[in-house]
């Protein structure tokens, strides 16, 4: 009776006094037994049955045990299965050669009955303590997977929360800034363009006054005269309104700029609102005027614009501009990195441009926004790790590595959008933003 538990060997041998023999008490001693005989023939019978250990005859017609031996050790199936060579007293070099080949014993002929079943045992016990060990470390390994894994998630997790403080801290600082600038303007830019108003009359009705005095006292006396000519008041009266006019031309101006920075540090709610994203760009480009004009490294950069018509889309206006304000300074950045060591002239035949365009996907699922410069690019190295935490190329000091890590963030996680680059080291750069239209 065989059961599962029972241990099967193959012996391998084409002398049939040997097989007797060994079946014979190796059956008594509670093994199942497999009968090949010869190589080829085990080979065959291993296609069927895979034995716990085989005992193998070196010399043989055919394929011999040695052959046999190294088969086995080959194949993946069976390489694993103890091979315990038989061989005759003398041979010596038998007993080296098989045990190069991957036997891990010998027994000698004639058997000695208690030593065979001893050395079997011994095998058979190797044999399942290596399977329990390799069992062992695969479980340990799974539990290291898992643990790296988990430890990998929340390194992950952690450093997403850094960045979202940082971006909130960032944003909320910088918000409050702006914001508290921008109403501090409001306030004399609000009197300066009321008072010109003002002014316009006062001018008007005093220049009433002197042409009235011209007609009722055609002739003014010598003083007056005089004093007429000294201020050329012709001019004078000629230029006021000019004057006025560039007067208030200023303070639009200036009310334009605290606008756009109201505009720029909208503060978030807590749910989407729908935003004009070119009054985003434009309010961005503005608070980045002064990093965009000419200085003595360079002219100014040339800013051009392609704006597609858009409809007004649902998101985190402070947010979104905030991404627009990252990828704009990265872009001016990368221009003045490639303006280094370029003549002045050179720099005046190709300029620095950078363009943006928004479109609405074909399929109008879509906004796209396109920021492009023909700065210094980026070579392979650093295009792999750009949307990493922490990772500039930037002077100490000068770039913290978490801009697009954060643009990122808004992109993807805040809006469901996509944030993709193509560039080329010497050529520039072009970063689109795709945000998903929600109906
Ligand atoms: N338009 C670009 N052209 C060339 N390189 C760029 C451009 N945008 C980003 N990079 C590269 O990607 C790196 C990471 O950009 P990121 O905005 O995340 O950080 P940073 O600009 O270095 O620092 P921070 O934005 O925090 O001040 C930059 O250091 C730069 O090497
Ligand atoms: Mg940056």
């Amino acid at each position: 009776m065989s059961s599962p538990q029972q241990p099967t060997l193959l012996i391998v041998d084409d002398n049939p006094t040997n097989i007797k023999v060994l079946f014979g008490f190796l059956r008594d001693a509670g093994f199942r037994v497999l009968v090949a005989k010869d190589g080829g023939n085990a080979l065959e019978k291993l296609q069927e049955t895979l034995p716990d250990l085989i005992l193998l005859d070196v010399m043989m017609p055919g394929i011999d045990g040695f052959e046999t031996c190294r088969r086995l050790k080959q194949d993946e199936t069976t390489r694993a299965i103890p091979v315990i060579f038989m061989t005759a007293l003398a041979e010596a070099e038998h007993k080296v050669k098989g045990l190069a080949l991957g036997a891990v014993d010998y027994i000698t002929k004639p058997f000695q009955q208690e030593e065979v079943l001893a050395r079997i045992d011994l095998h058979l016990k190797l044999r399942s303590l290596a399977a329990e060990l390799a069992d062992k470390n695969e479980q340990l390994s799974d539990i290291n997977t898992v643990l790296e894994e988990k430890v990998a998630a929340r390194t992950q997790e952690l450093q997403d929360m850094q960045a979202q403080m940082v971006l909130t801290e960032k944003m909320s600082s910088l918000g409050q800034l702006v914001a508290g600038v921008a109403h501090e303007i409001n306030n004399p830019v609000g009197f300066i363009s009321g008072n010109i108003e003002h002014a316009r009359g006062y001018l008007g009705d005093l220049k009433g006054l002197i042409e009235m005095y011209r007609t009722c006292y055609p002739e003014p006396a010598p003083e007056i005269v005089e004093e007429i000519e000294a201020i050329e008041l012709d001019y004078l009266l000629d230029d006021f309104p000019k004057l006025l006019e560039s007067l208030h031309e200023g303070s639009q101006r200036i009310a334009q700029i605290s606008r756009s920075m109201r505009t720029f540090s909208r503060a978030d709610t807590d749910h989407q609102v729908e935003f004009d994203l070119h009054e985003g760009i434009d309010s961005t480009l503005m608070i980045l005027k002064h990093r965009l004009k000419a200085n003595e490294q360079r002219p100014a950069i040339a800013i051009s614009k392609e704006y597609g018509n858009l409809p007004a889309v649902q998101c985190y206006p402070g947010q979104l501009n905030q991404v627009f304000m990252n990828l704009l300074a990265n872009a001016i950045d990368a221009l003045d990195e490639g303006s280094a060591g370029r003549s002045f002239a050179d720099l005046t035949a190709n300029p620095n441009r950078i363009h943006v365009q928004t479109r609405l996907s074909d399929d109008r699922t879509q906004v796209i926004v396109r920021i492009a410069d023909n700065g210094a690019g980026m070579p392979p190295e650093v295009q792999k790790r750009v949307f990493e935490n922490s990772f500039t190329t930037k002077a100490v000091g000068k770039g913290t590595g978490l801009g697009l890590a954060i643009a990122r963030q808004i992109v993807v996680e805040r809006h469901g959008g996509q944030l993709e680059f193509t560039s080329e080291l010497g050529q520039g750069t072009e970063f689109a933003i795709h945000l998903p239209l929600t109906i």
